[in-house]
């Protein structure tokens, strides 16, 4: 991972001040890299050691950045990485075109793989990331969104790069098909247990720990899972009150919001969805040869479902 940030700090070059400025004021907030290390777990579980792995590391982290600068733009987003964010601080123009410098670097920094195979992967992967972010843009202030549209976006707009880091070190260790296929379930589930626990953590997380704001999903009128539990589970008066706040995308209520998801159970049970996709990737892992590095993989599965951060 420290070869992965140098990388990283070295692809930010650009001989326009305002790029690098912005470039390293997100990147050097932290993060938890957690896509870089998906790549690096797999590369190890397979035995692959070439330098590669680092470059296409820092890729994955690049397109990464480049969706957080989009998204904290659309989601109107004042805090990230527990610092103000890259739009809160610099604007929205600078966010976006910065955001597209990070994503056609990392263009430039995956061909260096000279793979078809990887550039097809991360081709794909940004692509359906975009779709899954103007799915959700579609899908703003819809109250009667349910389960399976929820979950065709968090699949595109967040699994989908979990999936593709995976999948790309089973490409770059020239594993066999099943493999290969195994690899890219494990990162999907993971990815997808990652995103439902991200939306529980809106409810019931904390700022200073988390470097986010809460409440930001329901202050756009993002129907997610806690809340289409909620609907489910509560009486006609909680449901209406719900569908009113995803409708106008008010947080007066948050409070009252809070207390309903917490008192239907929709909290536990979103938790529990999370813990069946974790254990899909638990599944999946099992595949793949046994030693340390799968060890960590079911480890970071089981881990991230307590995760706060
Ligand atoms: C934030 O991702 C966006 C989501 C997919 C929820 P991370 O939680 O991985 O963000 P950083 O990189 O650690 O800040
Ligand atoms: C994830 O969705 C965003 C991307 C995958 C780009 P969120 O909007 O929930 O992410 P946060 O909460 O802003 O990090
Ligand atoms: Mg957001
Ligand atoms: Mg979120």
């Amino acid at each position: 991972m420290a070869e992965v940030d140098r990388v990283i700090a070295q692809r930010l070059d650009s001989g326009v001040p305002l790029v690098g400025e912005v470039a390293r004021y997100i990147i050097s907030a932290g993060g938890k890299r957690l896509r870089p290390v998906l790549l690096l777990l797999i590369c190890g579980a397979l035995g692959y050691t070439d330098k590669q792995r680092h470059n296409l590391a820092a890729v994955v982290e690049f397109i990464h950045t480049a969706t957080l600068l989009h998204d904290d733009v659309v989601d109107e987003s004042t805090l990230r990485r527990g610092r103000p964010t890259a739009n809160e601080s610099f604007g929205n123009p600078a966010s976006v075109l910065v955001g597209d410098f990070l994503y056609s670097r990392a263009f430039q920094m995956m061909v260096d793989a000279e793979s078809m195979r990887v550039m097809q992967t991360l081709a794909d992967a940004t692509n359906v990331i975009a779709e899954g972010e103007v799915l959700q843009l579609m899908n703003m202030h819809d109250a009667s969104l349910d389960e399976e549209g929820y979950l065709r976006v968090i699949r595109s707009k967040t699994a989908k790069l979990f999936e593709a880091s995976a999948r790309l070190g089973a490409i770059l260790a020239g594993s066999t098909a099943s493999v290969e296929a195994a690899c890219a379930d494990y990162g999907q589930a993971l990815g997808t247990a990652f995103q439902v626990i991200d939306d529980v953590l809106d409810y019931d997380g904390n700022t200073a720990e988390m470097g986010k704001n809460l409440g930001d999903d329901l202050r756009e009128g993002k129907a997610t899972l806690p809340l289409i539990l909620a609907m489910q589970r509560g009486s006609e008066v909680q449901r209406q009150t719900i569908r009113e706040a995803i409708e106008t995308g008010s947080v007066d209520r948050l409070p009252d919001i809070v207390a309903i998801v917490r008192e239907t159970g929709a909290l536990e049970a979103t938790r529990n969805a999370a813990a069946s996709e974790a254990q899909r990737a638990i599944d999946a892992a099992m595949q793949l040869p046994d030693n340390a590095h799968r060890q960590a993989m079911l480890v970071l599965a089981s881990q991230l479902l307590n995760r706060r951060t």
